[in-house]
């Protein structure tokens, strides 16, 4: 059977060259960083040059990134960090409606602990508004941490401006308001540059970037300090305790140095598909919905709620004939809870329901694109025929199933 992935935005597939990077790092180069000996400086010297390529990525200083596990240990050191190191001056953070779980859940616990959180809206484009950032500063705010692109449906957020307010509010005299930004979905995909960014904190994980998975880092500027949240050792300047993992390391420079010199040939690869995919769509499948900004979104994703369907449902069928989607909803209890991202752009639950990602990847195919065409609007159709409600929508329908 094909197999065709287009989950990319859940992780991609690690890069052969990334691989053969890394390679020496896992057999005859196996050294730990601080050790002293040759070993040891070889390994140390290894992580230097990929905490430089990570760094060239974002436009940033290698002494302003931090590497550790992945996107959400970024996340999680970001915000506990900040709100902990600045807790005398305010216990007030803001952030979106649509931040990934491992942004949300952090906001959560830290409301447990005492610290207040204001969730902004999205609005229908799935588009924070600048005037709902102003509006909701206050003068114990620390933080506002909202993502830079969106993992379900990859709308790209005003950093840039939120970024200019904080420095407003910084020459007002405000010293301690920070500003971090997920972008974990967004490296590789767009041009993310921490100077015109204007952002104090950036979020970066290497399993979105043909890298292996449990490697990532924060960008952290040198004016921002942290409270560390791993403790025991002096590595990453004492922001991160731990043994270094430098054949991943080594693999995420090697990633971050591979799509910053292909990134426009990247763009421009996933672009053309993913246009082509949806044209495809419409031209093929009634009675759907594209989700988020249509041009303010990332260029290789696609979210789509195909009415009087279930997301899961599509998604199984899918899998069932190679192709590899995602849908927002998570399986609890026995219950499909509708993404709450989809729902925060005043979707029904319906709609919701019915919404699934496609996420292209840079080594995404036409081929691909033409094979999903020739599946998807068969598997929608086949799925509406078993809905009473589309069924009712549609006298005539084609493959009607008997009883
Ligand atoms: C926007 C966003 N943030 C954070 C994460 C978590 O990253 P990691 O899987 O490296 O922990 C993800 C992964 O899905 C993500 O999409």
């Amino acid at each position: 059977m094909r197999r065709v992935y287009l989950d990319n935005s859940a992780t991609t597939p690690v890069d052969r060259r990334v691989i053969d990077a890394m390679l020496p790092y896992l057999t005859e180069k196996f050294g730990n960083a601080s050790s002293v000996h040759f070993f040891g400086q070889e390994a140390r010297a290894a992580v230097d040059r990929a905490r430089r390529e990570v760094a060239a990525l974002i436009n940033a200083r290698p002494n302003e990134i931090v590497l550790l596990s992945g996107g959400t240990e970024a996340n999680n050191l970001a915000l506990r960090g900040v709100a902990e190191s600045n807790a005398q001056h305010g216990r007030h953070i803001i952030t979106s409606a649509i931040e990934h779980s491992a942004v949300r859940g952090v906001c959560d616990a830290l409301e447990g602990r005492g610290w207040e959180v204001t969730r902004l809206p999205v609005y229908e484009d799935g588009v924070v508004r600048i005037e709902d950032v102003r509006a909701a500063l206050r003068p114990d705010t620390v933080l506002v941490t909202v993502m830079l692109a969106n993992n379900e449906i990859g709308t790209i957020q005003p950093i840039m401006e939120i970024g200019q307010l904080i420095q407003e509010e910084r020459a007002r005299g405000r010293k301690h308001l920070w500003l971090h930004t997920d972008a974990v979905q967004a490296a590789g995909r767009m041009m993310v540059d921490v100077e015109n960014l204007n952002c104090d904190l950036l979020s970066l994980s290497a399993h979105k970037l043909n890298a292996p998975k449990g490697i990532g880092a924060l960008f952290v500027r040198r004016s921002v300090r942290l409270t560390p949240q791993n403790v025991g050792g002096h590595q990453e300047r004492e922001r991160r305790a731990g043994t270094e993992a430098v054949g991943s390391i080594v693999a995420f420079g090697e990633a971050a140095r591979l799509a910053r010199e292909e990134l426009d040939g990247r763009i421009a690869h996933l672009r053309a598909l993913r246009d082509r995919f949806e044209a495809g769509v419409t031209a093929r499948i009634s009675d759907i919905v594209f989700n988020g900004h249509r041009e303010r979104r990332l260029p290789h994703l696609s979210n789509i709620s195909f009415r009087f369907i279930e997301g899961e449902g599509l998604l199984i069928n899918l899998d069932m004939q190679g192709i590899a989607v995602s849908t927002g909803s998570a399986c609890s209890s026995g219950s499909l809870e509708p993404s709450p991202v989809i729902r925060a752009l005043g979707r029904s639950d319906e709609l919701a329901r019915g919404s699934i990602r496609f996420s292209l990847g840079k080594d995404t195919t036409d081929e691909d694109i033409t094979y999903v065409l020739e599946v998807l609007p068969r598997a929608v159709e086949n799925l509406r025929c078993l809905s009473p409600l589309y069924q009712q929508s549609v006298a005539n329908c084609e493959f009607q199933v008997s009883s």
